[in-house]
């Protein structure tokens, strides 16, 4: 597609894709052009706000999510990735449900703030948030949209309750910052606090899961990668840059033209919607010396996997870190990752995100 059709319009979707690094980099830079405001979706929400106001509240959740902040993390994280291995049969492991996926819910209720009794609740909304329908009927996308306006609201409820608590009684925690931090004065509203928590559960847990699992896909596929950095444990952070190259959490996404825009041979009409597929981008020849290759040393590796410009992922910091020592910690722990021969591997059924549903090692 990138290379017959880069810029296409699918009318039977009502929308355009858009395939080829250069041309998503020009539409994510841009958006006074492609904006990220959608009609339906929350206007408290960062990710679909556009400047001024994005630059606000992108600046307050700065000031409490901070590099800083999410480095001090990294012991936690440890702990957590050896507990959740700890708890294993040592011998089989469901990279997905074992380990990948309780890791990152845990590190971002500990980060918020949320008391340890709460995670089982965390990893129940948080498996709403993003569960998808299991059919395209309109009755299965019903379902699902009535099952995630009650965890919505169940989860304004918890927020506000939190909240509450940390205004009275500040803690060392982001829900604290949050509500502490001022730009110009100016400070976040309980309803903004509320869907930004919200965001980093939606944004941030199956993400994190996918990368998790895609990085363990990777070695079991070419187990070469465990020797190589079992013996340099130094290149795990480029390992990490590279799955997310290779096989990206997050393929396409969204945005909407705010006035006519000439793309290539094309115009894009004020109104349409367009989709920047990032995982295609990522192996653009154009861009990537063998893209089809996953290279452990590949260098500038500037893959659009935490996407580009003002909406550039707020919790690249954390995913980075979170993949490092999950990948780090197994490959102490274990001589060897095998994939378990005769499973059926289920892949997530989406146009949107990228990974499998079990992983068993
Ligand atoms: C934005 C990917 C993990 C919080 C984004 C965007 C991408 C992305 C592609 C840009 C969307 C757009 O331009 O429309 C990923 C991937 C992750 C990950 C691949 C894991 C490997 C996280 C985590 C958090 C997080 C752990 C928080 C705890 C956010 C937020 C935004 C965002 C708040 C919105 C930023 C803005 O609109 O200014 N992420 N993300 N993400 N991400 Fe992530």
């Amino acid at each position: 597609l990138a290379q017959e059709t880069p810029i296409r319009y699918d009318s039977s979707r009502g929308c355009w894709d858009v395939f080829r690094y250069e041309d998503v980099q020009r539409i994510l830079k841009d958006p006074q052009a492609f904006s990220s405001v959608r009609s339906g979706a929350g206007g408290e929400n960062l990710l679909f706000m556009d400047p001024p106001k994005h630059t606000q509240m992108r600046e307050l959740v700065n000031k409490a999510f901070t590099p800083r902040a999410v480095q001090a993390l990294a012991l936690r994280i440890q702990a957590i990735a050896d507990e959740l291995l700890d708890a294993g049969s040592g011998e089989e492991l469901d990279v997905v449900a074992g380990y990948a996926t309780p890791l990152p819910v845990i590190v971002i209720a500990e980060l918020l703030g949320a008391p340890a009794e709460d995670r089982a609740d965390f990893k129940r909304w948080s498996d709403a948030l993003v569960e998808s329908a299991e059919d395209l009927t309109d009755e299965a996308f019903e379902r699902i949209n009535r099952k995630r306006a009650a965890v919505l609201e169940e989860l304004m409820h918890y927020f506000r309750a939190l909240l509450e608590l940390r205004a009275r009684q500040p803690k060392d925690d982001l829900i604290s910052a949050l509500l502490a931090a001022r730009v110009e004065g100016e400070r976040l509203t309980e309803r903004e606090l509320i869907s930004f928590c919200i965001l980093l559960l939606a944004a941030g847990n199956e993400t994190t899961t996918n990368l998790i699992t895609n990085a363990v896909r990777v070695l079991t596929e070419q187990p070469r990668l465990q020797e190589e950095l079992t013996a340099s444990p130094e290149g795990v952070a480029g390992f990490i840059e590279e799955v997310l190259r290779y096989y990206p959490p997050i393929v396409s996404v969204g945005r909407v033209a705010a006035r006519d825009v000439p793309l290539g041979d094309h115009t894009i009409r004020a109104g349409q919607q367009v989709i920047s597929w990032i995982g295609t981008a990522n192996r653009d020849e154009a861009k990537f010396t063998e893209p089809d290759r996953f290279d452990l040393h590949r260098k500038p590796n500037v893959h659009m996997s935490f996407g580009f410009g003002i909406h550039f992922c707020l919790g690249a910091p954390l995913a980075r870190l979170e993949g490092k020592i999950a990948v780090q910690t197994l490959l102490e722990r274990y001589r060897e990752l095998r994939l378990l021969p005769d499973q059926a591997i289920v892949p997530i059924p989406s146009t949107f995100v990228y990974g499998v549903k079990n992983y068993p090692v």
